[in-house]
């Protein structure tokens, strides 16, 4: 039997409540803070992300689904939000509009991870970017955005972690200091940090394997080895936030595994589970559109994980909204009732009343129980009686008292009772 490929699921109608809930928060959220909607292709040229993203990640070392299609390009399933989003900007020469330009997105994301509980080889984010501005007010808009955005779902007992790391002007001496110390302890990293320790220095502040971590608690900070611009930036971002009375901390180890950021970098987590289920991510990347070949462009975002989201969410124990169920069942017996079912099931669509109906002939007695496990509260019943006095039983199931209703007024009275 085929099975839904490792690390990838199906989203069956029960969860669709959590998923309709997320989409609806985030639709009327965006507009609150000037965010508007935009969506890329699910694929695009490789090296767009080895571009960005950076040769020496996680992502782009082993987690690209590449492939090559039949004019021989190297196409990549997006592996992340950002790299598209910026592609997009300059390529509809959004540079030209005002600014900042604010753009949020829900996407699917491929990553051929190791799957465990909240981490899958297709997941989906929210994303936010906003881009064509350097100032730390924007950095702390979006933050707490995000910080809003989980507040308004009814999560709780989350952290919010920020840290900066520096631009490229500052950035090289940090990480020689990085590397000196970690130089001292080289016998004691683990394969992949021994790896990354000549390629991505940074990542190893952020490695959580046993022997790796102590190690981070007296690594040089880089928030103590910014140059002014960064340490001004840093100082404002706090400000701000204080002032909207997000509760941050930070942290000097949270590097973020991608390699485009610059100074502020974020994430938000459940209180319970320090870094293993991050629900949000971001940061500010203003060297990643000038990478791309454009003007060089301040730009600052984030994104979540929506699977994530929702684990926590059942975690948790938030009720969700109920969904729109069906309220009438119409239960018919015999073929001269079937037309007449047929044609009643077709008004009642029609004015948007939602109702349920048997199409191989059953009993009465199970059209009641399909009534009922579909949840619907009211069963109109034709058999060859109704048929022949023009009406229907109508049913409530709360009930259970059912009276006759002529056929001609059925629509009112359900609209009336609705
Ligand atoms: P990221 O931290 O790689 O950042 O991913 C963002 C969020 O996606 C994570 O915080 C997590 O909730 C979720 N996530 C990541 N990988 C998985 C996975 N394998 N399974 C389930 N959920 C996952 C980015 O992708 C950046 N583009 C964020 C950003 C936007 N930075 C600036 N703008």
């Amino acid at each position: 039997m085929f099975q839904a490929p490792y690390g990838t699921h199906d989203i069956l109608p029960e969860d669709q409540t959590y998923w309709s809930f997320l989409k609806e928060k985030i639709e009327s959220l965006a507009p609150l803070y000037g965010y508007e909607r935009i969506d890329t292709p699910i694929f695009e040229e490789a090296g767009l992300f080895v571009r960005t993203v950076g040769v020496d990640t996680d992502i782009v070392e082993k987690e690209m689904y590449t492939f090559a299609d039949r004019s021989g390009g190297q196409m990549t399933l997006r592996p992340e939000g950002t790299a598209s989003v910026c592609r997009a900007y300059i390529e509809h020469g959004m540079a030209s509009r005002s600014q900042p330009v604010k753009l949020f997105y829900q996407a699917p994301i491929f990553r051929y991870e190791r799957p465990q509980a909240g981490r899958y080889r297709q997941h989906h984010q929210f994303g936010f970017e906003a881009i064509g501005d350097g100032d730390a007010m924007l950095d702390a808009e979006l933050i707490d955005m995000a910080w809003r955005f989980f507040d308004s779902l009814g999560l709780k007992n989350l952290t919010l972690q920020i840290n900066s790391i520096g631009c490229p002007k500052c950035r090289p001496a940090y990480l020689a200091k990085l590397r000196e110390y970690y130089a001292g302890h080289k016998e004691v990293l683990c394969g992949d940090c021994k790896g990354r320790f000549d390629k991505n220095i940074l990542r190893l502040l952020d490695c959580k394997k046993p022997t790796c971590q102590p190690l981070t608690t007296s690594a040089p900070r880089s928030v103590e080895h910014l140059c002014q611009e960064c340490a001004e930036h840093f100082e404002q971002l706090k400000t701000h936030l204080s002032t909207l009375q997000l509760p941050f901390e930070i942290n000097s180890s949270m590097v973020r595994g991608l390699d485009y950021y610059t100074k502020t970098v974020f994430e938000i987590q459940p209180e319970d589970e320090r870094g293993q289920s991050t629900i949000a991510g971001g940061g500010r990347y203003d060297g990643l559109i000038g990478e791309l070949g454009a003007k060089p462009t301040p730009a600052v975002g984030f994104a979540t994980g929506i699977e994530r989201i929702i684990l926590n969410l059942k975690k948790q124990k938030v009720a969700m909204p109920n969904a729109q169920k069906s309220t009438v069942f119409i239960a018919w017996l015999g073929e001269v009732a079937r037309q007449t079912a047929v044609k009643l099931s077709g008004e009642l669509r029609q004015m948007n009343i939602a109702s349920l109906i048997t199409y191989t002939p059953r009993s009465l007695k199970a059209q009641m129980r399909q009534a009922d496990s579909a949840g619907c509260n009211y069963v109109a019943i034709i058999g060859e009686e109704e048929v022949a006095q023009g009406n229907v039983t109508l049913r409530d199931l709360r009930t259970a008292k059912q009276e006759p209703v002529a056929l001609a007024k059925l629509v009112e009275k359900l609209q009336e009772i609705h």
